[in-house]
């Protein structure tokens, strides 16, 4: 088959047509229409979704942010928390990591409390909890504290009640820290490259989940599968999402975010590609992963 010419192909979904007739989307299944949601009456307490993928590369601060704006925009109130020591999902919503309250303190200090550490951002109702390089100390220092799986639980347990949901930009890695996250979730999504190896690590994550499940957080939940980075003109990523549907069938979210430079390019300019380029394709996938996601329940 020739490659067609156009250069909508970039991006396959979020382009969701409202009039069109229901064709099957890049999961194979038919293409559901996701509504305008309906607007919050009052705010919290939140529920809290962990995106984790033990893979580093698979867009899973570049989704905390743009998924997070995208509620913000639908009214949500939407606190992000960056999880990972290199501070991107700081970085990539233009708050300062140095010189402030962060995370690591909050799980250090019990003294210290979240208000300290929140930041505005310049999304009106996405807030963020930065973290900076010093939370690569966290889990030698957590080790020996009592219950130090719940250490952010507990945080996060004190300014619940401000926010509609909570996101967790998880480290690339299953160690303490991220079974933190996953002590204080409801549910987690996992974002997937689309690419050889994306399913590479994922059944050794899953059981990671199913232990929390089991010793820590008995109502943690698979909230989904989010493809990422597809490029619907390659038959290798139409064939590994063929694969990642085989493998966890209705879990992978309808929403398939397209691979393009523009996330780069938002990330530079520390804002979400919701604001950076309000009617790219990526932005509308973004805000059709935030409708997909309430319709589901997963957001409130
Ligand atoms: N859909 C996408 N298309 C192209 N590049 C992307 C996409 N999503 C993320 N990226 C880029 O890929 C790199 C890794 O993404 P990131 O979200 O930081 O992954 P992770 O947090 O899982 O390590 C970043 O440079 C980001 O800008
Ligand atoms: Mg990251």
């Amino acid at each position: 088959m020739t490659r067609k010419q156009d250069d909508s192909a970039e991006l396959p979904v979020g382009s969701l047509d409202v009039s069109a007739a229901p064709q099957s989307g890049p999961t194979g299944r038919p293409q559901s229409v996701f509504t305008e949601p309906r607007t919050l009456k009052g705010h919290g307490p939140a529920r809290v979704i962990s995106l984790c993928n033990q893979k580093g590369g698979v867009g899973k601060t570049t989704s905390t942010i743009n998924l997070g704006a995208a509620l913000a925009e639908y009214g949500r109130r939407v606190l992000a928390v960056d999880f990972d020591p290199q501070g991107a999902l700081s970085a990539g919503l233009g708050v300062p990591t140095h010189d402030v309250t962060t995370i690591y303190d909050l799980l250090l200090s019990r003294s210290k409390i979240p208000a300290e550490a929140i930041q505005q951002t310049n999304v009106p109702g996405l807030d963020v909890i930065p973290a900076n390089i010093d939370l690569s100390a966290a889990e030698v220092h957590l080790v020996n504290e009592v219950a130090r799986e719940q250490i952010l639980a507990g945080v996060l347990r004190k300014v619940s009640a401000d926010y509609d949901v909570i996101l967790i930009d998880c480290q690339p890695s299953l160690g303490l820290l991220t079974v933190n996250a996953l002590t204080a979730s409801h549910g987690v999504l996992i974002p997937l490259e689309c690419e050889f190896f994306a399913l590479r690590g994922v059944a050794l994550l899953i059981e990671t989940i199913d232990k929390v499940r089991d010793r820590l957080n008995p109502a943690i939940e698979l909230d989904g599968i989010l493809a990422t980075m597809y490029d619907s003109r390659t038959l290798h990523s139409r064939e590994v999402l063929e694969r990642v549907v085989d493998a966890f069938g209705d879990k992978v979210l309808e929403t398939v975010i397209g691979r393009t430079v523009k996330f780069p390019d938002a990330s530079v300019a520390g804002t979400p590609i919701t604001q950076f380029a309000p009617e790219h394709q990526a932005a509308r996938a973004y805000r059709q992963l935030a409708r997909e996601l309430i319709a589901r329940g997963a957001v409130a």
